[in-house]
């Protein structure tokens, strides 16, 4: 019997990936409930990305298991997994450059609906799917720009395209690999402000790899620690902030903060 019956959302048991000699995750247990903020701090080269990766199923584990809403999906494939509701990790790489912001948007809500493979769909149901897609557009704060070719954005933007590509694809575990990562130190607001709307308004569980760490401290109901590939620390963001082993391996870090 693999199925667990377990309030979490996910679950992560001894989950270990190496690559070569150097084992990048390592053992790494984790339990998320739903609708809990978490986010995933460390050093670069930490595992946090491979974590992420075992997580979607673009990398299979050496070992360990992964429960997501109770089911083990260790060995499942990235497309069930966003059948069953882990919201598909975009990166900007796949995003249509010569359409508009709205149509990138507007194809990943029809990817998850049932007209998917269809190519002329009624103007009823299209008008459903573009309202939504507006709407997504609208929680990352690019109305504005909906009718833009998504190649004339800014780096920042691109961002904000991503993450509502991430809510166009309606899954209730969103998957933030650092959504500031490149931004300068003015647009990184906006961006917490996106956050903590799609935390208001929609159910969602988030974990988010982050180096910004007062961004971390105030969003997230808890802080998992990576250090070479194993989880050193996990607790409330006061507890963290608290926590000697972490202050060590990361706080005092340059750069970090
Ligand atoms: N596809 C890969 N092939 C080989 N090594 C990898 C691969 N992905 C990650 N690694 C290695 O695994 C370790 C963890 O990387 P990563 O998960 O990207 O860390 P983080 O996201 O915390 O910065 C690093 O040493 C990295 O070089
Ligand atoms: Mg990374």
């Amino acid at each position: 019997m693999s199925e667990k019956q377990q309030p979490y959302i996910l679950q992560t048991v001894d989950l270990t990936k190496s690559f070569g000699r150097q084992t990048a995750v390592n053992m790494v247990s984790l339990n998320i409930l739903p609708g809990e903020f978490v986010s995933i701090i460390g050093p670069n080269g930490a595992g946090k990305t491979t974590f992420f990766n075992l997580i979607t199923g673009a990398f299979k584990p050496d070992s360990g298991i992964i429960y997501f809403k109770g089911r083990d999906i260790t060995k499942a494939k990235e497309f069930n997994r966003v059948q069953m509701g882990m919201a598909r990790c975009f990166q900007i790489t796949n995003v249509f450059p010569h359409i508009s912001v709205l149509e990138n948007v507007r194809l990943a809500v029809q990817a998850k609906s049932k007209h998917k493979y269809r190519l002329f769909i009624n103007a009823d149901k299209l008008k459903e799917l573009t309202e939504y897609a507006h709407y997504c557009l609208e929680i990352v704060q690019l109305k504005n720009m909906a009718y833009q070719m998504a190649i004339s954005l800014t780096h920042a933007d691109q961002r904000k395209l991503e993450i509502a590509i991430q809510l166009a694809s309606q899954g209730e575990l969103m998957l933030l690999d650092e959504p500031t990562a490149g931004m300068s130190a003015e647009e990184v607001p906006a961006i917490v402000e996106v956050i903590k709307d799609i935390r208001k308004k929609e159910q969602k569980t988030i974990v988010m790899v982050e180096h910004k760490l007062n961004m971390v401290l105030s969003l997230s109901d808890h802080i998992a620690v990576m250090n070479y590939g194993m989880l050193i620390a996990y607790g409330s963001p006061r507890e963290i902030k608290e926590n000697q082993d972490v202050q060590s391996a990361y706080l005092g870090r340059k750069g970090d903060a």
